[in-house]
């Protein structure tokens, strides 16, 4: 999961992760990132945590880390919050095998006009409950398409 300063979307989108590969018992990795290195080492965003606490999904335990280009090794899916992030990670990429796992997140959502998840850094808490919403329909549309792969 990758967003820019990986505060605030992105550890939203890896806790709603997590929490389903823990409710189901696998042995899934996950992990977060920004394509930006600001707030390496901190806690996630307080409004992102507030808003996943209200949802039962607990990130507090989370530091923001900034993405290595080992990622796109080590991870079979790479899924990006905006466009801007997108050709970051896609800039990075040596193989086609890397561009092909490196994915819109939104894509997974149920509205094919919706494309991004927009940056909620410098609004209100309004703006949080929206991205954690838009990520956990997004997130269930990727583990449907993820698990009837599998199965
Ligand atoms: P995020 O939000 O990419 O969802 O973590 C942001 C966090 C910090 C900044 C921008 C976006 N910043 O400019 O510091």
């Amino acid at each position: 999961m990758v967003c820019l300063g990986n505060i605030c979307r992105s550890p939203l989108a890896e806790g709603i992760l997590q929490d389903k590969i823990e409710k189901r018992g696998l042995d899934w990795e996950v992990a977060s990132s920004g394509t930006a290195g600001y707030h390496v080492g901190e806690l996630p965003d307080s409004r992102s945590m507030e808003i996943s606490r209200k949802h039962g999904v607990d990130i507090s335990h989370q530091r923001s880390q900034k993405f290595h280009p080992s990622f796109l090794d080590d991870y079979d899916f790479i899924l990006a919050m905006d466009i801007a992030n997108y050709e970051d990670i896609l800039s990075l990429c040596t193989t086609d095998k890397q561009r092909q796992k490196v994915q819109l997140i939104m894509d997974y959502g149920d509205d094919p006009d919706i494309t991004e998840v927009p940056d909620p850094y410098y609004g209100g808490r309004d703006g949080f409950a929206n991205v954690y919403d838009m990520l956990d329909e997004a997130i269930d549309g990727f583990w449907q398409t993820v698990i009837l792969a599998m199965e």
